[in-house]
């Protein structure tokens, strides 16, 4: 390798500054004198979009394969199929001279209408992060990086560029940043890039606790930070921040602002140094693998049409599917022609091919007739001939398929919806149809959770095969033929109204702002605690076959934090077809000192069985499934008690409940100070010892000040624990001052000296 430090020692200031904002919209400057190669990169996430021309931001890339986008790559729920994308997408990159794929995204879908949400994985920050580590080791074993983005908060469209997302610690450490953190620690990407928002009042491109002081400091990530596509605003602020690598470039009076900054001073030139080490790293490290060459178009089709029937997921299935030999087949709908396979926005590829769907319903059922109906325009405008030329087709089959697809007018990256419903005449359309014929099933394209009305009830079957790729049309059809028997299980919620949503008046914001008042309660986590009845919970899923689990086992039931534990349990294929299940294991803390989601995701694993055969699924796990984050200690903490493992088919559907007793390790410093309340001192359990006995004296002096009765209760009417508990130690020792032999304050500090020295 390159000897960076030689060549940072050779580097002019002018070569630094330039070396750090990018030479075109999609590469870096190159320093040919010193070797230094440019570097190429291209969206990103579910394809590459390399455009031939790199000074252009929107011309037609090159052809290449359009996976199905994350929120159907993460109802797979597999990660070694999503290794297998990486894979695939890093050898499109290295045919296509691609250096970094800008992808994945790991954002947390806060709320159902973010505009992006179909290039997020989940609602969930476990799931979430498993799958981006994954696709990132994926991409990375040919050679080629990744940009883990937007780093972070980015869950809006709504004034993307600005806003500032207010949260509170807690939620950002146990909801916003863990799927980062995963993705970096597990997987390193080669790049992060930062979001548009602020957080906290900090644009993400000048965020130096997020950039350097939690990414690069506390997780250790090695490679660079770009900026998302115009983030930075003042580059030297951007620069002291941790904020490597501007994009796009050309920018000339960035680099003469940076160059300006170092020679009076304000802007130390190591600061610089470090931006250009990182830099170099990469491309260097980038310029190892060669480029050129062709890649497996059929190969890689097939894998997209693979990850897609694995990914679709069936919501209502009355036993219709799968088909069984139709004759008459009314297929229904636009995207039934025109395959809705992927959402707008920079994310949008230009496919080797595209499967349609029509064509692929006909391949597979060769002898049947299939007739067509448009069913709904492509605006907004209610068309009721298209729905009576519909049901006239349907009236005749036997079977009706209706391929609703969400318009981009109404979901693109840029703008968040306004609502979660299909259009009227969508609506319309299924009713229509459904009331004619009872065999009417419906295929959804879109990419994030719509509102699924009382349609549902007259329809037989419900296919959620959201942005599916560009082979989803052949998917679909293997999975309303049975050719893929259905596994995919929903990594977000499905709720009944908008209304019902966790972040629903905490958004969009005003002013500028948007306070993330939910906290850690977003998705399932909002939706149990808060007992919202939901249309499709998280994880859910139908297969054309039954699991059943049993024999749950837990590798100790008493065990302590840093050693972990292991579940397992016995899932059997009680069908009569081949299938795969994800077994999902939660975990709930029955008592906590801090509020707690009644339970999260902590571990999963998805096993393919022949009917009839039973496998035992195994899953660790470690400390963190059990900690929470805590902000008075700004660390996690393990509490000593007792915690239900809950493993289940769905969120909803837990088949199993373990009980198991933690020991933490944990020896964390004393916060106690003249203001903490008796409560605080009494669960401070070292300090029991100095704070017990003292306790008691207090407790009877106090009944007998109040006049305590036998029955606990003081002759106030009030249970003299709980009343003593809420209030600081300070305030309830002045309330009997006169009887205390010294002040009260020099009491408290005696008890603190005494407990801090413990
Ligand atoms: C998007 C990024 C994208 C970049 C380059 C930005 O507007 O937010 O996701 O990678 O453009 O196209």
């Amino acid at each position: 390798m390159t000897d960076i430090q030689s060549i940072i020692a050779n580097m002019t200031l002018e070569e630094k500054a330039a070396l750090c904002t990018g030479a075109s919209a999609w590469s870096s400057t190159p320093i040919e004198r010193l070797g230094v190669p440019e570097m190429i990169v291209s969206d990103g996430p579910h394809g590459v979009r390399r455009v031939p021309d790199v000074h252009s931001m929107g011309d037609q890339s090159l052809p290449a394969t359009c996976f199905p986008t994350a929120s159907c790559l993460a109802s797979t729920w597999d990660v070694d199929l999503i290794n297998r994308l990486g894979q695939a997408l890093g050898e499109e990159c290295v045919a296509l001279n691609v250096d970094v794929l800008l992808g994945p995204g790991a954002n947390m879908k806060r709320t159902p209408v973010g505009g992006r949400n179909f290039e997020y994985f989940s609602e969930d920050p476990y799931l979430a992060g498993e799958l981006a580590a994954s696709f990132i080791n994926g991409v990375q074993s040919k050679g080629v990086g990744t940009s883990l983005k937007h780093f972070a908060a980015n869950n809006q469209e709504f004034e993307r560029f600005a806003i500032s997302a207010e949260i509170d610690e807690r939620a950002l450490r146990e909801i916003y940043l863990p799927a980062f953190e995963t993705a970096v620690k597990k997987a390193q990407p080669w790049t992060v890039m930062c979001a548009y928002n602020q957080i906290n009042g900090a644009y993400g491109s000048e965020n130096h606790w997020l950039l350097s002081e939690v990414l690069k400091d506390e997780w250790g990530f090695e490679g660079l930070v770009v900026s998302d596509w115009g983030a930075v605003h003042d580059r030297v602020k951007a620069l002291q921040a941790g904020l490597d690598w501007e994009m796009p470039g050309p920018k000339e009076r960035r680099v003469t602002a940076v160059i300006d900054a170092v020679r009076s001073g304000e802007l130390d030139e190591a600061v610089l140094n470090e931006a250009v080490r990182r830099i170099l790293r990469i491309v260097l490290r980038a310029a190892e693998t060669p480029k050129g060459g062709t890649f497996d178009v059929d190969a890689h089709h097939a894998l997209a049409r693979q990850i897609a029937g694995e990914g679709m997921v069936l919501l209502k299935n009355n036993g219709l599917l799968p088909l069984k030999n139709p004759q008459h087949i009314a297929m229904i709908g636009r995207a039934a022609e025109q395959a809705h396979f992927q959402g707008g926005g920079s994310s949008h590829i230009n496919p080797t091919r595209v499967a349609v769907p029509f064509k692929e319903v006909q391949h597979l059922a060769e002898h049947a007739e299939l007739t067509y109906a448009e069913g709904y325009p492509t605006d907004n405008s209610f068309q009721q001939p298209l729905i009576d030329q519909a049901v006239t087709l349907a009236k005749t089959a036997d079977v009706a398929l209706l391929y609703i697809a969400l318009p981009s007018f109404k979901e693109s990256e840029g703008y968040d919806r306004t609502d979660l419903d299909l259009t009227a005449q969508q609506v319309a359309l299924i009713k229509a149809v459904a009331a004619i014929q009872p065999n009417t099933i419906v295929i959804l394209n879109n990419g994030a959770p719509v509102a699924v009305g009382d349609w549902i009830d007259g329809v037989a079957a419900v296919l959620e095969a959201y942005m599916m790729g560009q082979a989803g049309g052949g998917a679909i059809a293997d999975v309303l033929f049975g050719r893929v028997n259905p596994s995919g299980k929903l990594a977000e919620t499905f709720p009944q109204r908008l209304a019902d949503t966790p972040a629903y008046l905490n958004y969009p914001g005003e002013n500028g702002v948007v306070r993330y008042g939910e906290g850690l309660f977003i998705g399932y986590r909002y939706y149990d605690a808060r007992c919202v009845q939901v249309r499709f919970p998280f994880g859910y899923g139908l297969s054309y076959t039954t699991f059943a689990y049993s024999n749950p086992k837990v590798s100790a039931t008493t065990f302590k934090d840093v050693d972990g534990v292991s579940v397992s349990i016995d899932v059997t294929n009680t069908g009569l077809v081949a299938g795969k299940e994800t077994v999902q294991v939660y975990v709930h803390d029955r008592q906590s000192r801090l509020v707690r989601p009644p339970k999260e995701l902590k571990g999963f694993a998805k096993v393919e069985l022949q009917p009839g055969e039973t496998q035992t699924v195994t899953i660790e796990l470690g400390f963190r499934a059990f900690a929470y984050y805590d902000p008075a200690y700004h660390q996690w903490v393990t509490e000593d008690g007792e915690f239900n493992l809950l493993i289940g088919a769905s969120s909803a559907d837990i088949r199993a409940t373990l009980t198991v007793t933690l020991h933490s390790t944990l020896d964390l410093p004393c916060t106690l100070d003249r203001e903490s309340t008796v409560r605080d001192w009494v669960n401070y359990r070292r300090g029991q010892p100095v704070f017990e006995p003292f306790m008691q004296q207090l407790t009877a002096s106090m009944s007998a000040m109040f006049g305590g009765g036998d029955n606990g209760e003081g002759g106030i009417g009030m249970e003299m624990q709980g009343f003593l508990l809420e209030m600081p130690l300070l305030s309830l020792l002045e309330f009997q001052e006169s009887a205390l032999p010294r002040p009260a304050a020099e009491i408290v500090d005696d008890l603190l000296t005494r407990v801090h020295a413990l």
